[in-house]
């Protein structure tokens, strides 16, 4: 049996290779930005292959024939701030007209709990699919925090993008929302004494907004 049942790793090349230069403390911000973005439009591929379609009927120039659809305005993209942000672009390359719904969260430094400063709720919650997006799962408080959000607000299909899980938070947040699935590019080795995940990538709000 599955250690993490509900966790995807993405083990594509393109995006391990994103992910060393990610990781890299060398990596300029511009460059760290601009992968971020790139390693987001390929987990959204992964993360959306099971989005329901619909069929409709198209003319092509010769005949009319049956395709199918993806109901974007069901789909609702929610990054956690601020790092969250960094993944927001890669994914709207892909689903450009879906709905983007913040939600503002920082880890407190010193007790790590999670603080929620925003959220706006969507209308007809139970008919979307919420993806929420952000680089770091490491404790798995913010996440749990943003879920809990979501479902509170009727929310009952849900899944999560990361770039970097921690053990620690993966176990956590299955445990508090069995349902959602993860999708990440690497379960790292678990988290030091101030709840930083190693090997990790550091900062990852700092680095997208040069804060350090
Ligand atoms: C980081 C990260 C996650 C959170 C993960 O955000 O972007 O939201 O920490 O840690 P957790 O799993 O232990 O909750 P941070 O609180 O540093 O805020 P920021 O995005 O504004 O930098
Ligand atoms: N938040 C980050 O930005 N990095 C970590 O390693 C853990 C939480």
């Amino acid at each position: 049996m599955k250690r993490f049942p509900t966790l995807t790793i993405s083990n594509h090349p393109l995006i391990q290779h994103k992910l060393a230069y990610i990781r890299d403390k060398t990596t300029p911000k511009k460059v760290f930005k601009e992968l971020m973005d790139e390693v987001s439009t390929l987990l959204a591929y992964e993360i959306t292959k099971n989005l329901p379609v619909r069929a409709v009927q198209v003319e092509t120039p010769l005949q009319t024939t049956t395709c199918h659809v993806i109901d974007v305005d069901k789909v609702v993209l929610v990054p956690l701030l601020r790092a969250g942000l960094g993944l927001v672009e890669g994914v709207l390359k892909l689903i450009p007209s879906c709905a983007v719904c913040h939600v503002g969260l920082y880890r407190d430094h010193e007790t790590l709990e999670p603080q929620t400063y925003y959220f706006k709720p969507m209308s007809s919650p139970e008919e979307r699919m919420f993806i929420m997006v952000d680089p770091m799962l490491a404790t798995g408080g913010s996440a749990i925090a943003s879920a809990d959000l979501l479902k509170k607000n009727g929310a009952k299909n849900i899944k999560f993008m990361c770039l970097v899980a921690a053990p620690e938070g993966v176990e956590a947040f299955q445990h508090a929302h069995p349902d959602v699935e993860i999708y990440a590019a690497a379960l790292d080795d678990g988290l030091n004494e101030s709840a930083y995940i190693l090997p990790g990538l550091g900062d990852a709000g700092d680095r997208l907004f040069g804060t350090q």
